[in-house]
């Protein structure tokens, strides 16, 4: 098979670790940093498909909003008092997410070899570039796509059809990359070649479609190019 011509990468939890919040907020909330970390994520991810199924996308509102939105829900959840303030601190974090290291010189290599890069997330576009930007990021993607464009959140196929879009390349001269399993299968099904980065040491969907390739480090990518 030829080699893809074009890497577009997930952004959140992909390029930018969303965990990297657990220390702010451990430091707020002793004991219950990582509990919160994760339950923010898995909420802010459970709310994107609730407006995407829901009402024919009637109740869509931008990732940033549903990201506040799910970090109410967490600290409720967890009985935490959150108040303006933490909630200020802690989406301010969000905007600035540690970026993986291996980030940059991945995406150098890349370019270096003449194929196409790009981001497809559900980040709205204002959120993507600050953290494209704090983590020195610009001038090595071609692409930054937000699913901003048809108000609907992946995994519904719109949203994954921007990249073709975009790059104007069929989904199977393309490598997506995500370390989200539910992400990196759906862009399978879309067409895509895929690479699920598995940093958590998490196992696969259950649901009988494998990705392309399993990594444990962006650095994989280069499996592709062998
Ligand atoms: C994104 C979500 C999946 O960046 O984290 O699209």
């Amino acid at each position: 098979m030829d080699y893809p011509k074009v890497v577009l990468f997930d952004a959140y939890g992909t390029l930018f670790d969303v965990y990297s919040v657990g220390l702010l907020a451990e430091q707020l909330f002793p004991g219950q940093g990582q509990a919160l970390s994760i339950l923010w994520r898995d909420k802010q991810i459970e709310y994107t498909r609730l407006v995407t199924t829901s009402d024919n996308g009637a109740h869509y509102q931008p990732f940033w909003e549903l990201t506040r939105a799910g970090l109410r829900y967490a600290c409720k959840r967890l009985g935490l008092e959150l108040g303006a303030e933490r909630e200020q601190q802690l989406m301010n974090q969000y905007r600035h997410l540690s970026a993986f290291p291996e980030n940059r010189e991945v995406l150098q290599a890349l370019r270096t070899r003449g194929v196409t890069t790009g981001i497809l997330s559900n980040g709205d576009p204002q959120m993507l570039g600050v953290a494209v930007r704090s983590a020195g990021l610009d001038g090595l993607l071609d692409h930054v796509i937000s699913v901003d464009g048809v108000r609907k959140y992946k995994t519904h196929p719109d949203a994954y059809r921007l990249g073709t879009q975009a790059v104007k390349r069929p989904a199977n001269q393309i490598l997506f990359v995500s370390c989200n399993a539910w992400d990196a299968l759906a862009a399978t099904w879309f067409g895509y070649r895929t690479l699920w980065v598995n940093r958590y040491r998490l196992p696969f969907e259950e649901l009988g479609t494998e990705p392309t390739r399993t990594g444990s480090s962006l650095d994989d990518v280069f499996a592709f190019f062998d």
